[in-house]
């Protein structure tokens, strides 16, 4: 599991935002019990308060560096925070409403997770999910065909990638089990700014299992001939740097 930099993650904050609150905007239901899963840093956290004023909202991650961040940065929204792996944790008591925002494509067999999860929903409860459907991207093909290649590839060639979820993925999976599905996805262009905005972006995120697994010397190499490929590739425009990214959205409520 990587280790996560919440300052570094939150570099794009604004932009890593968005996703989040076009989510919530499809979730029809009006919870009393709110769990945010890999809730990260908790800069989310107060969109979810300002929707739900009343809701009880607990966030849940396994990065402790997270939640520190999000219990130093929330002590006006009045939620609480655990670190916990998704893939064991269970909530001790029913949940009206499961969110996650990017962090499911981190969780091998989410679907067993979610599986898990939904026997903790309540009946009227929703489960809203966006990941990253990314992996065709040229981000990706950039970082994956450096990785296979030498010197690198015998140290990442057990790095998982990032799977690929579809909308039509999780309309069925919550659909076989009774729940009504609003599933979609959209093209986010991102428009970045400064040098290597692209490596900036990913080394928040995506890029931390490779980085994390090579040494000192090789890490560094593998970073500048990264930020030259991704040079290449990421052309500046007259607005900036486009970074074109897919998500995939499902809102789920059982009836
Ligand atoms: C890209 S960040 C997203 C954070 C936040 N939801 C947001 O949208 O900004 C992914 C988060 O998922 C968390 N995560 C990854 N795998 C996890 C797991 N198995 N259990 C709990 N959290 C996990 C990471 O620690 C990280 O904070």
């Amino acid at each position: 599991m990587p280790v996560w930099d919440p300052t570094r993650y939150l570099q794009f904050a604004d932009d890593r935002a968005r996703p989040f609150l076009d989510l919530i905007a499809q979730i029809p239901t009006q919870p009393s019990t709110i769990v945010d899963l890999g809730c990260g840093p908790g800069h989310l956290t107060k969109h979810l308060r300002a929707r739900w004023p009343g809701a009880e909202i607990l966030g849940v991650d396994s990065s402790a560096e997270m939640i520190n961040t999000a219990i130093g940065d929330n002590t006006d929204a009045l939620a609480n925070y655990d670190v916990a792996d998704l893939v064991s944790w269970t909530p001790s008591r029913p949940t009206d409403l499961f969110v996650s925002n990017a962090a499911f494509q981190w969780v091998p067999d989410q679907f067993d997770v979610i599986d898990r999860l939904l026997e903790r929903l309540t009946d009227g409860g929703t489960f809203a999910i966006q990941v990253p459907n990314n992996a065709d991207s040229a981000t990706h093909r950039t970082i994956d065909e450096l990785a296979r290649s030498d010197p690198y590839r015998e140290q990442l060639d057990d790095v998982r990638r990032l799977p690929t979820v579809s909308p039509h993925d999780y309309l069925t999976f919550f659909a076989q089990r009774g729940l009504t599905v609003n599933a979609w996805e959209t093209t986010y262009l991102h428009v970045l700014h400064g040098p290597d905005p692209v490596y900036e972006w990913i080394s928040g995120t995506g890029l931390r299992p490779f980085l994390q697994a090579l040494d000192g010397e090789s890490r560094a190499r593998f970073a500048d001939d990264l930020r030259e490929r991704l040079a290449a590739e990421f052309v500046p425009e007259e607005a900036g740097t486009v970074l074109p990214f897919r998500r995939t959205f499902a809102v789920a409520t059982r009836a």
